[in-house]
């Protein structure tokens, strides 16, 4: 007989110990296709989050995961201050970045529909917006397809000046002023979201420096602005360049305990998720009197941009872009919040989205309570 604490957790434990409200597994053996999609919370809203195609060692790992990355969208929803709640689905597969079949594709979307809207999907690793429009196929709880079918496009340039007006709020905390003229930021990571970053800091009159392992996309933004208002840094360097802000944009798990003793800048603020690799970061980075912006706050502009796909009018550019500005102003909560209570901000950022979510109650979003329903 073994006791509790040494054997492997059933799978209804994990999902209880998350507090999840609904966890689907599902597969269609004619296309080959397996996957799990996971509703932590429908407190204030119908759940919302991305599609993952991802190769995993084992399905637990894969349950685990959807569950980790299900509960952060809650959280991230309900700190922006959104109407929705958290949910994401993986999609297990050996070869993730193959192209999809539709009748693959129509299958994914079946399970979707069955939840009746509970779950919106959305895009999120190795997927596509050939993917989404391959799910629109059966079921309007889809959003990130074609611009042209009232989509929302890609949402980079919105997380990316979601991302500026969190180093606005870091600005004021920091050096009391949110004008970023004549900061130093170092961007790491010049993808879709860091390139937008890069222009908008120039824009703000902020010295930037950036590092890609593609080289490549550091030289076009160099072209660009000059190499006066754009530096190259080496990858390895990035993270210990001396400058005012640091704007991780390319992968997770940044900051360790190890890391963050590297760090010679004043703040964190940056699109990559999961910067922290644990809560021993968080608290390593209030030790050394370094204000990280979480990184769920600061990014919330993807999801943000997703929630004016069902705006009355429809979807518009110009008021996603607008909407983005409350970052400025949960940045400054989240921070505020943390000094307040001498905590680390991302363990202030995590009690602030599950306050929302707990004082919404035991609501539940159930199929045909009123929603503000995307245009078809
Ligand atoms: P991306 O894949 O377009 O860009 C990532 C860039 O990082 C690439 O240019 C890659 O070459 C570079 N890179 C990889 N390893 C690196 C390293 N060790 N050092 C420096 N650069 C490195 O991805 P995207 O869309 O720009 O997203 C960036 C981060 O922001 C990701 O963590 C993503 O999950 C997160 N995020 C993105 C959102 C979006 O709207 N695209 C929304 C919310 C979060």
């Amino acid at each position: 007989m073994v006791t509790l604490s040494e054997r492997t957790p059933d799978v209804t434990e994990l999902i209880a110990a998350r507090g999840h409200e609904q966890v689907v597994f599902f597969a269609d053996r004619s296309v080959g296709l397996r996957g799990i999609i996971a509703i932590h919370s429908t407190a204030l809203g119908p759940s919302l989050g991305g599609i993952r195609f991802q190769r995993y060692d084992t399905e637990r790992d894969a349950l685990v995961d959807v569950l980790r990355l299900s509960e952060a969208m809650s959280l991230k929803a309900s700190v922006a201050g959104l109407h929705q709640g958290g949910g994401k689905a993986v999609v297990l597969l050996d070869d993730p970045r193959a192209a999809r079949s539709e009748a693959f594709l129509r299958a994914l979307g079946r399970a979707v529909h069955q939840l009746a809207g509970r779950y919106i999907a959305a895009e999120d690793v190795n997927a596509t917006q050939a993917d989404m429009d391959g799910i629109a196929l059966e079921t309007p709880w889809v959003t990130g397809v074609d611009v042209t079918r009232g989509g929302s496009g890609d949402p980079s340039p919105v997380t990316a000046i979601g991302v500026l007006h969190g180093m606005h709020a870091v600005g004021e905390a920091v050096w009391d002023t949110r004008d970023l003229a004549g900061r130093r930021v170092v961007v790491q990571g010049a993808g879709h979201v860091g390139a937008h970053l890069v222009g908008l800091l120039v824009e703000a009159g902020a010295s930037v420096a950036v590092a890609d392992t593609d080289r490549a996309r550091v030289e076009r933004l160099v072209a660009q602005y000059g190499a006066g208002v754009v530096e190259t840094l080496d990858v390895d360097d990035a993270i210990a360049a001396p400058c005012d802000i640091l704007a991780p944009c390319a992968l997770g798990a940044v900051l360790t305990t190890t890391s963050v003793e590297r760090l010679a800048c004043a703040a964190v603020c940056g699109a990559a998720n999961n910067q922290l690799l644990d809560d021993a970061a968080d608290e390593a980075l209030l030790a050394r009197g370094i204000v990280y912006a979480p990184d769920f706050v600061v990014n919330a502009g993807g999801i943000i941009n997703i929630a004016q796909e069902w705006a009355p009018g429809g979807y518009s550019r110009a008021n996603a872009l607008a909407a983005a500005a409350v970052i400025e102003r949960t940045t400054a909560q989240v921070l505020a919040a943390a000094r307040e209570q001498a905590m680390p901000t991302g363990r202030a950022a995590v009690a602030l989205g599950r306050r929302r979510i707990a004082e919404a109650g035991d609501r539940r979003w159930s199929p045909g309570d009123p929603i503000p329903l995307r245009p078809t």
